[in-house]
Formats: C-alpha cells, sequence, structure tokens
C-alpha cells in the first residue's frame, strides 16, 4: 500500500479522493510542517502533497528511496529542489490553470487599491479625518488612459491582460519574457518600463528572475509608477524597492509576496505609508483552493497508477 503525506489541512474533498489511493500521513495542522518531521516522514513515503511553505531539498531527496512523486499544491515550485528530485527520479508536478483567474483578480484589485488609495482612505474615514468632502482630498491616480506593463507573458500575466481593456488600459509586455507567444505586445526593457504606469510581475521564481526588478528598473520606470507583485518575493529587490519609495521616484507598490514570509508591520515595506501589503493570497479562494487541492491528488494519482501525471514539471 502507497503511503502519502499530506503537510497541510486540505479541502475535504481532496482528501477523500487521496484515502482511496493508499495510506495517509496527515499534518493535520494549520502551520507548516515541522521541516525534521517532514524529513523522516519522507524516508518511507511513495507520494507527497506539498505546500509552498515546504522546502524539499537534495538531502530529504537523497534520503527518500521509495518516494515517486511530490505534488506541489501551488503553480510555483521553487521550494523544491527540481535537479535533485531529477537525480532521485522523483517526479514533481504544479498545479497551474486552475489559479490563473484568482490570481489576475488579486492584481487587479491590488492595482485599484494601491492606484485609488483605497487603504488610506478607509483608515483616514474610520480615524474621522474625514470632515468635508474637499476637491484634493484622497487624490488617487485614474487608471482609464494609462499603460499597464506585464513582465510574464504566461497564463497568468495574460489573464491579467485580458481584464484591461474593461478599464481602459492599454497593455504593454516585457519582450525578453514573452518568448513562448508571438501574440504579446512584448517591447525591449527600456521602452518598457518608460511607458508603464504600473508594473505587474507574473514570472515565476528562478536564478534568472531572482533580484530582476532592480535599481536599475527602478531608475527607468517612470516617474511615479506603480509596481504590483502578486508572483514571488524574491524577484523585486526589496531594498532597491524601498530606496526607490522614499526618494519618491516610484509611486507606491503592492505587494502580495515578500522576500522571507511571513512579513508583519515590522517590514519596512510592509508598514511603508506607499506600500499595500497582503499576506500571500493570490490563488486565496473557496473555489480556487479546492481546485488546487483535487488538481495535487490527481497529479499523485496519476504517478501512483503509472500513468503521466497533467502537471509534471521536471519531465
Ligand atoms: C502559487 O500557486 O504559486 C501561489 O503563489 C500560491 O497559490
Amino acid at each position: 500500500m502507497s503511503r502519502i503525506i499530506v503537510t497541510r489541512r486540505i479541502h475535504a474533498d481532496a482528501l477523500e479522493k487521496l484515502r482511496a489511493l493508499g495510506e495517509l500521513i496527515l499534518w493535520e495542522t494549520d502551520t507548516p510542517i515541522d521541516p525534521n518531521t517532514l524529513a523522516s516522514w519522507l524516508q518511507d513515503a511513495d507520494a507527497c502533497l506539498s505546500m509552498l511553505t515546504d522546502r524539499i531539498g537534495a538531502q530529504e531527496f537523497a534520503s527518500a528511496p521509495r518516494l515517486k512523486v511530490v505534488s506541489n499544491m501551488a503553480v510555483g515550485y521553487d521550494n523544491i529542489d527540481l535537479d535533485a528530485a531529477t537525480r532521485q527520479g522523483v517526479v514533481i508536478t504544479n498545479t497551474p490553470d486552475v489559479l490563473t483567474e484568482a490570481t489576475a483578480e488579486l492584481t487587479w484589485a491590488l492595482m485599484l487599491a494601491l492606484m485609488r488609495q483605497l487603504i488610506p482612505a478607509r483608515e483616514a474615514l474610520l480615524a474621522g479625518q474625514w470632515r468635508h468632502w474637499k476637491p484634493d482630498g484622497f487624490l488617487g491616480t485614474e487608471l482609464y488612459g494609462k499603460t499597464l506593463g506585464i513582465v510574464g507573458w504566461g497564463r497568468i500575466g495574460q489573464a491579467v491582460a485580458r481584464r484591461a481593456p474593461a478599464f481602459g488600459m492599454r497593455v504593454v509586455a516585457l519582450n525578453r519574457q514573452t518568448t513562448r507567444t508571438t501574440e504579446s505586445p512584448g517591447l525591449p526593457l527600456e521602452e518598457f518600463l518608460a511607458v508603464a504606469d504600473a508594473v505587474s510581475i507574473h514570472v515565476p521564481l528562478t536564478p534568472e528572475t531572482r533580484g530582476l526588478v532592480n535599481e536599475q528598473w527602478f531608475s527607468l520606470m517612470k516617474p511615479g509608477a506603480f509596481v504590483i507583485n502578486t508572483a514571488r518575493g524574491p524577484i523585486i529587490d526589496e531594498a532597491a524597492l524601498l530606496a526607490a519609495l522614499n526618494q519618491g521616484r516610484i509611486g507606491g507598490a503592492a505587494l502580495d509576496v515578500f522576500h522571507s514570509e511571513p512579513a508583519d508591520g515590522s517590514h519596512p515595506l510592509a508598514s511603508h505609508p506607499k506600500v499595500l501589503a497582503t499576506p500571500h493570497i493570490g490563488s486565496a479562494t473557496h473555489e480556487t483552493r479546492r481546485a488546487m487541492a483535487l488538481r495535487a491528488v490527481a497529479n499523485i494519482a496519476a504517478v501512483l497508477q503509472g500513468a503521466t501525471p497533467p502537471d509534471w514539471v521536471n519531465r
């Protein structure tokens, strides 16, 4: 009988399907599994349904001789050492597609809230500072007629772009991220940053994209432009972003992801007056989290049943 680890409480529908596949070893709490426990459980497991908070590296793979599949319940899989998995013959899968629309929705929610000053306006109201209507009160930046710059013309980048006409925004994409399609409105970096009023990040975290959005980017960006990151924290050089905000070079940032998560009010960016920070909630809808869990289970089922998993990333 297959032994299947599940590293967090997941949707009951997904768990039920998983039970039919083998013996479940469940980390049934709401907090990330302790790394030592995960390493020891992996030693005699056949499959693992993991979260983006679980680091699974060369050491864990080397001491897991039975392990056939790690099914990450996320589209990103930068928490897993892919080369080590491949060396050990372990299949790694992710959960693309099912979270595309939810993440695109959050991107727009952040962009609208950031540019229209929603959070400061709410805070002012609650603090009793809304004394009268003023011609220059709570002024934001209008999205209509502006240019949205998409970094990463993949599924999520394109889903964000599809919503732009409804807000009257023109879309440009960064061309070096767009090799997979000929339809993207791609521009070279300098031109892209010079025209974008809001730059939204939709690339995966890889060695190439780590620190991609750096001091040079902020110096080339349109003065007062906005940055939205719903991808991965380390894609932005946080010190460079902080400097750009403090120097008033950019208008603000909406960050759903951070270098080190979780972040709290002591983080200089999370608490910055020009930053709207949220706790990595891009895919956090009832519908999407259920679909992600089911997709992760489908990948495990395929591997354990000797079929090709739909979302095999280290093939
Ligand atoms: C992912 O799937 O990679 C998101 O960051 C969380 O849903």
